[in-house]
């Protein structure tokens, strides 16, 4: 697989990611098989990716284990990606940027990963509370004591802090680029992970360019558009209740069946070059820069490997232009 070089560090991945949050959280996490999730992440590594994605707030705690129980004899092929700053509470998650805080999480996130160094540390949330500077410093120091390899930011927005059922705001927002910017004046940002995909572009706007200009790698997160992208869904199948996708304006009966023209568009690319619709989705996200990384979520080892496979897809640029011109998906959590 293509390799691509991940920020201030100068880290090399393999060009697509695996984001292992649907082993253990978001979707129909009460469902979740742990074997087949080791299955999909030894597949995914099989394949040339070496970019896990995980959280501790993931499970919460699982997936971190998830992924520890799955690099047990193959640690050195993986390029490990966690996060620390939010809690999991009974109706919201609640962001803690306190440099005690944060230097516990990281033990134990390496205690779960059972792995001595994390290459890729990322801050979930910013903590209203705590001034950047701390929260940054307090990861900074665990790159100069050895513990961690690189540092990033997550710029993800609010709605995903939502838990469960529970509704309204959490207060916590996405990291903005003035944020990024008083992070870099302390310790270099490697990373930024924010959504990037085919129905999802805001990042496209100013973030991503932030990125690219200041050789800071960028992994994209939701890419297969929370897997609508990849035409597998069917509008009015409905989700579990522990699925996100069941509170998602966009997965409506209604909004599902009218997004249906962006995935009849990406089949009909895919199908001129023998790929599928999940994997023009990648390949449309991979041509967006040199340091994107997409991050698709899987638990499933067939779907690991096709995803694995859009590193090999190259669109060309009647094919992007095809892209450009679907309609604007429907459906905002605004
Ligand atoms: N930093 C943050 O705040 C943040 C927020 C969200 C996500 N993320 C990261 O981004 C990663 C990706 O996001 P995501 O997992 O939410 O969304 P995604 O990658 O857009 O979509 C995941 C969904 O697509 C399905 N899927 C995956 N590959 C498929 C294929 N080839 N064909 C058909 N369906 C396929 C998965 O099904 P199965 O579950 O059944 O395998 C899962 O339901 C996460 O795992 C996480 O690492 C980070």
């Amino acid at each position: 697989m293509e390799r691509r070089t991940i920020g201030a560090a100068a880290l090399e991945v393999g060009a697509v990611g695996l984001g292992c949050m649907p082993m253990s959280w978001a979707y129909t996490a009460s469902r979740q098989d742990g074997e087949s999730s080791l299955r999909a992440v030894h597949a995914a590594l099989d394949s040339g990716v070496t970019l896990l994605d995980t959280a501790d707030m993931y499970g919460p705690f699982t997936n971190e284990l998830l992924v520890g129980r799955a690099l047990k004899e193959r640690r050195s092929e993986a390029f490990v990606s966690t996060k620390c700053g939010l809690l999991v509470g009974e109706q919201h998650v609640v962001a803690n940027g306190r440099p005690g805080y944060v230097r516990r999480a990281c033990d134990t996130s390496l205690r779960r990963l059972q792995t001595d160094v994390i290459d890729l540390y990322q801050l979930h949330r910013v903590d209203p509370e705590v001034p950047l500077e701390e929260t940054w410093g307090a990861m900074a120091e665990l790159v100069s004591v050895g513990k961690v390899r690189s540092l990033g930011l997550c710029a993800v927005g609010a709605r995903a802090n939502r838990r469960g059922g529970a509704s309204g705001r959490t207060g916590i927002h996405s990291v903005t680029l003035s944020q990024l910017r008083r992070a870099q004046q302390v310790f270099p940002v490697s990373c930024v992970q924010a959504e990037l995909s085919v129905w999802s572009t805001e990042a496209l706007d100013a973030l991503l360019p932030w990125c690219s200009a200041r050789g800071v790698g960028f992994m994209a997160a939701m890419p297969l558009g929370n897997g609508f992208l990849s035409g597998t869904l069917r509008p009015g199948e409905g989700f579990e209740p522990d699925d996100v996708r069941a509170r998602h304006p966009r997965f409506t009966a209604e909004m599902m069946a009218a997004n249906q023209p962006i995935v009849v568009g990406l089949r009909r690319i895919g199908e001129r070059h023998g790929a599928t619709p999940a994997q023009v989705a990648l390949a449309w996200v991979l041509a967006q820069g040199a340091g994107v990384v997409p991050v698709p979520g899987t638990k499933r080892e067939h779907w690991a490997r096709e995803n694995a496979g859009a590193a090999e897809l190259r669109l060309t640029d009647e094919d992007m232009a095809e892209i450009a011109a679907l309609p604007q998906a429907l459906g905002s959590w605004d």
